[in-house]
């Protein structure tokens, strides 16, 4: 098992975020390791979760070494809109997979990172005050029995996709090196800032959809993070947070 404790990650670091690290073998949730007066750029990551979650009151679980379970501390300015947090962490994430696998990752609306229809990282984020913690986890080396079964959306690993085991602590550097970059041109450009690797991701484009009760076909992600279904009874809608089931 490749180790993400403090020595070994250190030197791997290339920019702001990750400091302070926090690393504990065993945690209930990366979650709540990071207190409210977490720094920008704090990170929080932990070899297992026992109450690891995932967004809706789902729970989020990896044998231990296994995965990438971390958390990010964030103060966003206020003129920002929180909510698009979880697309831009989306797009860092994808950029830093795309990197290291060389293989298209894309982003189902509004936190889902996939490869090949199947879903290998998820994100999370948690507002507490001026604090915005990300919660972040990656499918990195579990086999196919060690991942989740009968999933909403099935689930892969960077191993069941490639083949590859690989170590954590490079991923998870490039990862934090990729959020501070994309964290960067949002805060100081908003989402037009990061709309190129968003829009050309988009899972859910083209495919049929349903989110509050209406139903149709993807039709993009708009200046605003919106999610737009073109509905089968005319017209467009917007999704502004929450659910969208694959329909059909
Ligand atoms: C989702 O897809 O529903 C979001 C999953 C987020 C999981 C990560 S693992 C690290 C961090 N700690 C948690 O308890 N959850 C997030």
């Amino acid at each position: 098992m490749s180790t993400l404790a403090p020595d070994s990650l250190a030197p791997l670091l290339t920019g702001a975020y990750g400091r302070p690290y926090a690393y504990a073998r065993e945690a209930a949730s990366t979650q709540d390791m990071l207190g409210p007066d977490a720094p920008h750029g704090a990170v929080a990551v932990a070899d297992v979760q026992s109450a690891g979650r995932g967004r809706r009151g789902r729970v989020w679980q990896a044998p231990p070494g296994s995965a990438l379970l971390f958390s990010l501390a964030l103060r966003p300015p206020c003129e920002r809109r929180r909510p698009e947090l979880s697309l831009v962490a989306g797009v860092a994430v994808a950029d830093a997979l795309e990197a290291a696998l060389g293989l298209a990752v894309q982003i189902k609306w509004p936190n889902d990172l996939m490869i090949d229809r199947r879903k290998v990282a998820g994100i999370l984020a948690e507002a507490r005050g001026d604090l915005v913690v990300l919660g972040i986890g990656v499918n990195v080396n579990q086999t196919r029995a060690e991942l989740p079964a009968g999933t909403r959306v099935p689930a892969a690993s960077l191993r069941t996709v490639t083949g590859v085991e690989r170590p954590r602590g490079p991923l998870l550097a490039a990862i934090l090196a990729a959020l501070e970059r994309t964290y960067d041109a949002w805060r100081d450009g908003g989402l037009d800032a990061v709309f190129a690797g968003l829009g050309s991701r988009d899972f859910l484009r083209g495919r049929r959809v349903a989110a509050d009760g209406q139903t149709g076909v993807g039709g993009g992600i708009d200046r605003e993070g919106r999610l737009l279904i073109d509905l089968d009874a005319g017209g467009r809608y917007a999704v502004e947070a929450g659910e969208v089931e694959l329909a059909g």
